[in-house]
């Protein structure tokens, strides 16, 4: 065990897992490439788990941050605070919902929780409807809304929940089911499950477009919208957990929920804006956003140094159209990837959308995870210069989230170093 590694393990909480049988240190980074401390070079296809949205050392980010620390870092929300309210503005311009707000906060989490503040605030109602094998984060307020049980860290919850179908046509009560009848089905046990598990006064229903940290699984496209008709009924506030699916990643679309044709109330987001600033944030239409009559107040939420460096980001994002790079990377990604699921027996399927991309692995010509594998697919493709993710209700996911400035050829590279890994382990 390295010197580094020992520290780690005697001073770090021993739940805070750490990658590969022998971690890396990550010293540098520049484009999709990042340095370990012996001087490997890895091209990086897990972003800081989908965070770096636009490259690591981006010169505009950078020089926005430089620029805003050398003026000052933090002065609070007490005071205006200008690149904050740039920010929100450029953010209102693009949310899916007219005359947007936006508060900001430091992350996935602490955006969900605000949710859930502002849905149960405006409904006066704890009752929430939260999708089977998602995951929202770790406070006590978002670990209640997880329906992972790998990842439930406490039994206590503020929060009546119910969990819904998350759209799953491989694995639970709708196996086997795809299109329209899946979206039935599945519209068919939700309104069932707010007839017998609440009273009828809801809060809201929290989603994932597509579920990051569950293994990409990915619902029909219009499954939301089809919730929201029954959930309306019930006063429910749709919120769309846009952390991993925002911000053009799906490659069709700005936001992950704009697939259901459905309009959210509440969007929260967090990771790629910032490149990997600690910001995260939510949206909402005003009346639900204005809903809270107490004070509130987050410290460090929208302090001038991260949103200088987001905002430098998503300026890189727009101006160079990103998403349309999300778009043309990701086809050629599925291209290569998507044939492996009839090829390899050890692959059940490949899924996602855009540079958000999930293989399933199982035991060969069955359905039974194979965390095992999955995990020496994950270490094999180290071992070939290539860092990608792991996820999945059973851990037999391996993940691909790239920064969405990836080109052609380190796709076809990584496709290259991934399908020999998933080859020598695959069956
Ligand atoms: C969809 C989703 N929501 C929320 C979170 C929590 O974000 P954070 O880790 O920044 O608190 C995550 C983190 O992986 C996520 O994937």
């Amino acid at each position: 065990m390295s010197e580094l590694l020992a520290r780690h393990r005697h001073v770090m909480p021993s739940w805070l897992s750490l990658y590969y049988e022998e971690p890396i240190e990550v010293v540098r980074g520049s484009g999709r490439h990042v340095w370990d401390a012996d001087g490997n070079r890895y091209l990086d296809f897990f972003g800081g788990i989908s965070t770096t949205l636009t490259g690591h050392a981006v010169a505009e980010v950078v020089e926005a941050i430089r620029e805003q620390a050398g003026r000052v870092i933090h002065t609070s929300t007490l005071y205006m605070v200008r690149p904050m309210i740039e920010l929100a503005e450029r953010i209102a311009a693009l949310a899916p919902m007219p005359e947007a707000k936006v508060f900001f906060v430091n992350s996935g989490t602490e955006a969900n929780d605000t949710a859930l503040l502002l849905a149960t605030a405006y409904t006066g109602s704890n009752q929430v409807l939260a999708l089977r094998n998602g995951y929202h984060g770790r406070s006590v307020s978002t670990q209640a809304v997880t329906g992972n049980r790998f990842w439930s860290a406490s039994p206590w919850t503020p929060f009546a929940v119910t969990y819904v179908p998350n759209g799953d046509s491989l694995r639970g009560p709708q196996q086997g089911l795809a299109g329209d009848k899946l979206i039935e089905a599945c519209t068919a046990e939700l309104r069932y499950a707010i007839d017998t598990q609440t009273s009828g006064r809801l809060a809201c229903l929290i989603v994932e477009p597509i579920q990051g940290v569950g293994g990409l699984v990915t619902p029909p496209d219009g499954l939301f919208a089809a919730y929201q008709e029954v959930t309306a009924d019930f006063g429910a506030l749709l919120v769309s957990d846009e952390v991993q699916t925002g911000w053009g990643r799906t490659g069709e679309h700005f936001w992950g929920i704009e697939a259901h044709a459905v309009d959210p109330d509440v969007v929260t987001f967090a990771k790629g804006i910032g490149n990997g600033l600690g910001i995260g944030g939510v949206i909402a239409r005003p009346d639900v956003m204005d809903s809270i009559e107490s004070h509130s107040i987050s410290t460090f939420g929208g302090n001038p140094l991260v949103t200088a460096g987001a905002l430098a980001n998503v300026e890189h994002l727009l101006s160079n159209d990103l998403q349309a790079n999300a778009a043309a990377r990701g086809a050629e990604l599925f291209d290569v990837l998507g044939p492996l699921a009839d090829r390899l027996p050890a692959v059940l399927d490949v899924r996602g959308k855009g540079l958000m991309v999930g293989i399933e692995l199982v035991e060969p010509g069955t359905d039974v995870p194979d965390p095992a594998r999955a995990a020496a697919v994950h270490e094999r493709a180290r071992a070939g210069g290539l860092l990608v993710g792991k996820g999945g209700l059973y851990d037999n996911v391996v993940r691909m989230v790239p920064p969405l400035t990836v080109t052609a050829a380190e796709v076809a590279e990584a496709c290259a170093v991934l399908v020999a890994a998933l080859e020598a382990v695959g069956g």
